[in-house]
Formats: C-alpha cells, structure tokens, sequence
C-alpha cells in the first residue's frame, strides 16, 4: 500500500477499466500515476502496459476460471485478477505477494463480498498452471479480429508480425542535425555511461541498448535529441525538403515530425502545422519551444480547407493520417483493446478524404508524402490505388530507399523486434501545367 494511500493493483485496476471503456493508456495513466507513490509509479506503469499486452491471453484463462462473469458494476475486479493474473504468469513477482496484495486491493476497492472468488480463483491459477491457450487470439494475445485480418494480410508474416506486436520496444532517438552530428552525439551517450548504437535506415537515428529517463540524456533540455521511432524518422527523408520551400504538416500533433521537418533543412519559408485537436496541439508547441524552432499552428481539420486555406500553396506536404496504429501496437498495447474491426473502413474514408483535400493545396510540381503507422493495406497501398484512379495527374514516385516492402503505390515497413515500428509510406508528386 503506498503512502498516498492507494493499493497499486487497485489503481491499475480502475486503469484497465478506463481502457475497456474506451480511454488510451495515454489519457487515463498520467492521472492514476499521481494516486501512487513516487517508487510505485514504473509498478503501476509496467502493470497497466502488461496487463495490456497480456490481456487477450490473460482473459481467456481467466473466463474459463470463472463459473459466469461478474457483475456490471463488479467489473473492476475481473480487471483485478487480470493484473493479478499478468504477474504470477509473466513477471518475477511471488506468488503469495500476488495472492494477499491482490485480496487486499479488492478490499480497498470496496468490494469485500468479493475477496472469497478473487482468492479462490488466483489459488487455483497457482495451482494449476498456466493453461493451453485455447486459440490463436490466446495464443498471441491479440483481438481475434485482428489476428484474422493480419493472416488475411500477410500469409507469410502474421505470425511474426503479431510476436513482434509483443516484444517491447527499443528507446530510439532522433538527433538535433543542428545542435549534433549522429557520431558527436553518440560519443555524449557512451561519455554519459550510455550504451547505444547508430540506427540502421534513419540517417539521425540512434537507438538505445536499454531505456533511460529523458533527463538523463545529455542535452535533452535543451533540444539535443528527441525520442522518436526510427520508422517515424523515415518520413522526413522522403520529402526531399530544400530551403524556400512552403511546408505543410497537416496531421501534425504532438508534433515529432514538424520538428524534425524543421531540424533537417534549415530556410524553409514556413512550417504550417495543423491538427484538429485542441488538446493535442498545445503538444506541438511545447515540442517546438525545447528544440527552439518555429512553426504556424493551426486549429482546423485539415480536410475542411476553406476554414484554413490561405491560396498560397505548399511545395512539400506531410500526412501523416489518422490510422489504426496497428504499427506502432508493442508502444500502445492498449491499442489491441481499443481498436475495434468496424473502426477500419471509417478510418479508409477520412484518410482518402484528408488525401484528396491535400492534393488540391499542394503546389504544381509540389510533393506530398502519405504516411501510417499502421500495417494494414486497407488504409495504405490501397488508400493510394483508390486515389490514382481518381487523379490521373499524380504521379506516383518509388522511393528509392534499401528499406521496407515494395506495395508497388508504397514502401511497407512491418515492426521489427529489433528496431523499427510498422509503418507505410507513400510518395506523390502533382505535375507542373
Ligand atoms: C498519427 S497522428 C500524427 C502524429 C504526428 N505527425 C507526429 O509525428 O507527432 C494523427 C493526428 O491527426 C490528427 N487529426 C485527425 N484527423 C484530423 C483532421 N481531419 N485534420 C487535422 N488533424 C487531424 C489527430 O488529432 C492526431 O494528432
């Protein structure tokens, strides 16, 4: 019990909660963190993000284990021995500290009546055993929808995609090219007792041997580096960004490639960055303010260009879409509970829709690039297939890059354990009249 007075397991329970009733981990966390005491705070993190990544196999246990399912309003309890249920299977933790804590948060979530099944149901688990997962949604731990569709998608690859979905991922930073050189900043790592290696695609990436704090990066204050994914990094160097050019971020919260448009060429004419949401922007800004960069935000959905539009054209356009982030799930396992199969077809529609709005703001001879982070063709290669048919103008151009999957309208980049998220990217170019 921490000395805020909070059982760690019931915080984490009321968290998962949130989460299945339709809160990110990113919304719902920062909040809970600040009910437990400061050394608790990785517990209630590791827990919350375990439980997450662990929940489809962890649920199908514990179903079984339960003669019916509890109450509506009992519900927080099941997520209890969920957690419960993620530590005797996947952490270090004792078990008797699992069995008692555990009794003892369901009483610090006021339901006692319930202490007899939770210890009776955890007792059991001990007992018996890990039991044999009884499908693939188990067996990977991912929704079963999700499973079906990634075999659909890639016969070859669905079952290292969904094992790569479930190994956690490296720390990777981008490097200020203004403040640093890759290797100046890799010997400040190695200096600062920080063991790192140059990334392999990204010219500016280095990832980190294990993660550390922000603050304990040299420099991080004051805009040295930034923490952002390799596959993330790759963005900016489709671009082909050049001084006096009109930039466009147009999905840009919270603002990890406006920074780094900005950081890789210096003596843009204007950086616009636009999202639709109030309470992600602020982020952009503040993102913006460390690196000490500028750039023209903008409140607005991107897509509704009477409502923002200036008539000056953009030479370069980023648009980085909304998606189902299926790419980037090992850093969001609250993805795989959130994410729903009827999600995908609304997200296609506003994706063409962003892409076709851009297209009409872009410059003649002007580039837009078109990005995901997710692995699923439906809102990629054949977001690009529908759009060409539909602009016979555009012309699509092949990165010529030594990375990711030809999609012939794109590059497809799967997450890799060892480094990169799952990412796809595409390259149009509008032809001068
Ligand atoms: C994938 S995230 C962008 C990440 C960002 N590019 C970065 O690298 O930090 C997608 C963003 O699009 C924003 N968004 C969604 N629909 C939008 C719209 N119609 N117009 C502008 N922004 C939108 C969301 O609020 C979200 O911040």
């Amino acid at each position: 019990m921490s000395d805020r007075g909070q059982s760690v397991r019931a915080v984490a329970a009321r968290v998962l909660q949130s989460v299945e009733n339709g809160q990110s981990l990113t919304q719902c966390l920062p909040p809970a963190l600040n009910e437990v005491a400061d050394n608790e705070r990785p517990q209630l993190q590791a827990l919350c993000y375990g439980t997450c990544r662990w929940f489809h196999r962890l649920d199908a246990e514990l179903q079984a284990r339960l003669k019916k399912p509890l109450r509506k309003p009992d519900r927080v309890v099941h997520h209890l021995m969920l957690v419960a249920l993620f530590q005797l299977r996947l952490s270090q933790q004792a078990n008797y500290a699992v069995l008692n804590e555990t009794v003892e948060a369901c009483r610090a979530l006021d339901k006692p009546h319930l202490t007899g099944l939770v210890n009776g149901v955890l007792r059991a688990a001990e007992r018996e055993g890990e039991p044999a997962c009884p499908d693939d949604s188990a067996r990977f731990s991912h929704p079963h929808w999700m499973v079906e569709k990634l075999r659909h998608n890639w016969p070859q690859d669905w079952q290292a995609l969904l094992d790569a979905n479930n190994a956690q991922a490296p720390m990777t930073l981008r490097v200020n090219a203004r403040r640093f050189s890759r290797n100046e900043y890799l010997q400040q790592l190695t200096d600062a007792g920080i063991e790192a290696t140059a990334t392999r695609f990204a010219p500016l990436g280095i990832q980190l041997a294990s993660p550390v704090a922000v603050d304990r990066l040299p420099w991080f204050a004051d805009g040295a580096v930034s923490v952002q994914d390799e596959a993330a990094q790759l963005c900016t160097t489709l671009m082909d960004l050049a001084p006096g050019q009109r930039v466009l971020d147009a999905c840009a919260a919270p603002g990890g490639k406006t920074c780094a448009i900005l950081e890789s060429c210096s003596g843009l004419e204007e950086v616009v960055a636009i999202d639709e949401s109030a309470d992600r922007l602020p982020r952009v800004q503040e993102n913006l303010d460390r690196l000490e960069l500028v750039a023209t935000l903008v409140q607005a959905d991107a897509a509704d260009i009477d409502q923002w539009w200036d008539r000056q054209p953009f030479d370069r356009i980023l648009l980085d879409v909304p998606c189902s982030a299926t790419g980037v799930i090992r850093r969001h396992p609250d993805i795989k509970l959130l994410r729903r199969e009827s999600d995908v077809v609304p997200l296609a529609s506003i994706q063409l829709g962003l892409l076709k709005a851009m297209w009409q703001v872009l410059a003649p001879g002007g580039r837009l690039v078109y990005a995901t982070c997710s692995v699923f063709p439906q809102e990629n290669h054949r977001i690009i297939r529908r759009f060409l048919t539909q602009q016979e103008h555009a012309v699509l151009r092949e990165p010529d890059v030594p990375w990711g999957r030809d999609m012939e309208t794109g590059r497809q980049l799967l997450p890799d354990p060892e480094s990169h998220d799952g990412f796809f990217y595409a390259v149009l170019e509008k032809p001068e009249p």
